[in-house]
């Protein structure tokens, strides 16, 4: 509820409603329609809380009528008047105050406009940049506030619910030392220590480990983190986490404790999250669905065809099997007619995807079967086909062969595709935890182990003695929250062993000196009785994203980036003066 009870009005536009009838009423807001039907005028004002009808009359209104003649869109008015129920016939259901108009004695102008860049109303087709430029004037636009609304309500419900809980809420630094989390640092140059730069956080992740340390036991923080990576619909340089971490824990009570919190707040957007969420292991959804965050509002599950064509004559199956790879395929429904062409376009989809070539079956509605390898496929092989993949007739079947990981992550961005295209009906939030994530992972490019998640991540009890004999069968406590395809959150149960972080951080091909300088004070602090403690942090842009039914986190962002990194409303990011470079001891090429 949006309080009028300040100087300059007594209601807000919103509110009035035929209760409201007779009493004299002071609104400020911004004109948001003028029409002047040749005796009376009637302006639309509008502020946070909603719209509401005035009426100007020459012969009531006085000065205010000549007011109104000369005032336009977006300029800034007081008014004084009473409040009357409409005439009938002029009642307007699709507005909350519909029922009323007020009825102008004064009104006062306390800011003229220039002609807004876009007209303030739902649902317009301007671009967004232009948008982003006037921020402020396209806030004024309900879906808007909606959203920023629905964010509000949303970050007050996670403060809720984690007091609650006894959580902490405690600050980090924003200029601080970089924290790995996969990608590039902002950095920010010490004018005081010639040479030195602070990195922007790309979490608070160690500060929060060092809160445990420091015997704080629960904390959280609304944290805004930065992170220098190429931005897509779901990334921005600098987004927010709902950041958690907690003493004395397993796995199980940060996954029971998240959902309940997360159930209190999907709440807010009148959405009854079931819970416990189900829970795959990291394997089995890359498995079945080719994805590390499948989206389960739809089936199309990858099936193995390794048995099928165990023995195949058709050398590209064969070579892949014998290679230790694997054939797998997805059967898309309603598919089966599709033309070449349109086929053909999937199979660019595929290599783009990384995988060698596509291999497909169309069995059309009419009961034919076309396909560019069904003369290297045996009967037996096809009846295995359509048996393991359920296959009718109108289906297409979509099958790749290669390592066993490329096969899945193809057929999963397949399986993605096929639903865009097929508009398979995806609607509600599938949410679900993926668990038991690999420790390490492997990048072939630079010959070298990655953590899967973050260096501080802990291995499962029963690998830690053959960590570095076999780092990639290492599974690690680690957790992904999953919505409708889309990563919400993600964490894991932390190293409390500075013996043992060391070992993790070696595999990962850190030096001692290297470890010492970049998380001695870790390993130090490590090993000044830290107690056992995990946690998470959820993307609370996306999350808000999700919950309003948006396309993208910008529309959920008071002041957004483009995909560029660019503020198109102040010109960030900008240069600076010669005199400011020297200041922090830097030279421009
Ligand atoms: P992670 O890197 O998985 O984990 O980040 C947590 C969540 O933050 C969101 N997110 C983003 N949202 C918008 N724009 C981005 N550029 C962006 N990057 C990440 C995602 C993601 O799930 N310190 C660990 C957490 C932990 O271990 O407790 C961390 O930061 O929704
Ligand atoms: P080729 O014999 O290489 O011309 O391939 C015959 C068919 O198999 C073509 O339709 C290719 O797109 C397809 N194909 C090639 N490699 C693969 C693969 N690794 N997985 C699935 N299909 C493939």
């Amino acid at each position: 509820m949006l309080d009028a009870r300040y100087s300059f009005r007594s209601h807000v536009c919103g509110d009035l409603r035929s209760d409201n009838t007779e009493e004299t009423v002071t609104l400020a807001g911004w004109v948001a329609k003028r029409r002047d039907h040749g005796g009376l005028i009637f302006v639309d004002l509008r502020d946070r809380s909603g719209v509401v009808q005035c009426v100007f009359d020459p012969d009531t209104s006085g000065e205010a009528f000549v007011t109104a003649e000369r005032i336009r869109p977006e300029w800034v008015i007081k008014i004084e008047g009473t409040v009357r129920k409409r005439p009938d016939g002029t009642v307007n259901p699709g507005m909350a105050t519909g029922d009323v108009e007020v009825v102008v004695v004064s009104a006062t102008v306390l800011n003229m406009s220039e002609t807004p860049p876009f007209e303030v109303e739902p649902g317009i087709d301007t671009d967004e940049t232009t948008r982003m430029r006037y921020r402020y004037v396209d806030m004024r636009r309900p879906e808007v506030l909606a959203a920023i609304q629905l964010r509000d309500r949303v970050t007050q419900r996670f403060r809720k619910s984690l007091e609650h809980r006894g959580f902490l809420e405690v600050e980090t630094p924003i200029l601080t030392k970089s924290t790995p989390e996969g990608a590039r640092d902002f950095i920010v140059p010490s004018r005081m220590n010639p040479g030195s730069f602070y990195a922007l956080p790309q979490s608070p992740q160690l500060f929060k480990q060092l809160l445990m340390i420091g015997g704080f036991d629960r904390y959280y923080q609304i944290a805004r983190c930065f992170r220098d990576e190429d931005l897509r619909a779901d990334r921005q340089p600098e987004f927010t986490q709902v950041d958690i971490e907690m003493s004395f824990v397993e796995q199980e009570d940060v996954l029971l404790m998240m959902e309940d919190v997360m159930h209190e707040v999907m709440k807010e957007a009148d959405f009854d999250l079931k819970v416990p969420l189900p829970r795959l292991a990291y394997s089995e959804a890359m498995d079945r669905f080719g994805s590390d965050r499948p989206d389960l509002r739809f089936g199309m599950e990858l099936h193995s065809l390794t048995d099928v064509f165990a023995t195949s004559e058709f050398k590209v199956f064969a070579g892949a099997i014998a290679a230790g790879g694997r054939v797998k395929g997805i059967c898309a429904r309603g598919a089966g007619d599709w033309s070449r062409s349109r086929i053909d376009a999937l199979n660019q989809v595929a290599l783009d995807a990384g995988a060698k070539g596509l291999a497909w079956i169309a069995f059309t509605g009419d009961g034919e079967v076309k396909s560019p390898i069904a003369k290297f496929l045996s009967e037996g092989e096809m009846a295995g086909v359509r048996e393991t993949l359920h296959v009718q007739p109108g289906d297409l079947v979509l099958m790749i062969a290669d390592a066993p990981d490329v096969t899945n992550e193809v057929l999963g961005v397949l399986r993605l595709r096929m639903a865009d295209e097929l508009e398979l009906k995806r609607e509600g939030f599938e949410a679900l935890w993926v668990v038991d994530f690999p420790m390490f992972k492997w990048d072939a490019d630079e010959e070298r182990w990655n953590a899967n998640h973050h260096p501080f991540t802990m291995p499962f009890v029963e690998h830690i003695d053959s960590l570095e004999e076999k780092p990639g069968d290492a599974l690690s406590y680690s957790y992904d929250l999953v919505v409708n395809g889309l990563e919400i959150g993600g964490g894991t149960l932390r190293i409390h062993s500075a013996e043992l972080q060391r070992r993790a951080l070696a595999i990962l091909g850190i030096s001692e000196e290297e470890a010492e300088e970049k998380f001695g004070f870790l390993l130090e602090a490590l090993s000044l009785g830290a107690p056992p403690h995990g946690g998470i942090a959820l993307g609370l842009d996306r999350l808000v994203m999700l919950l309003a039914g948006a396309s993208s986190i910008r529309d959920v962002i008071a002041f957004p980036k483009t995909s560029s990194g660019a503020d198109p409303l102040t010109g960030a990011p900008d240069t600076v003066s010669q005199r400011q470079l020297k200041d922090v001891h830097l030279k421009v090429d």
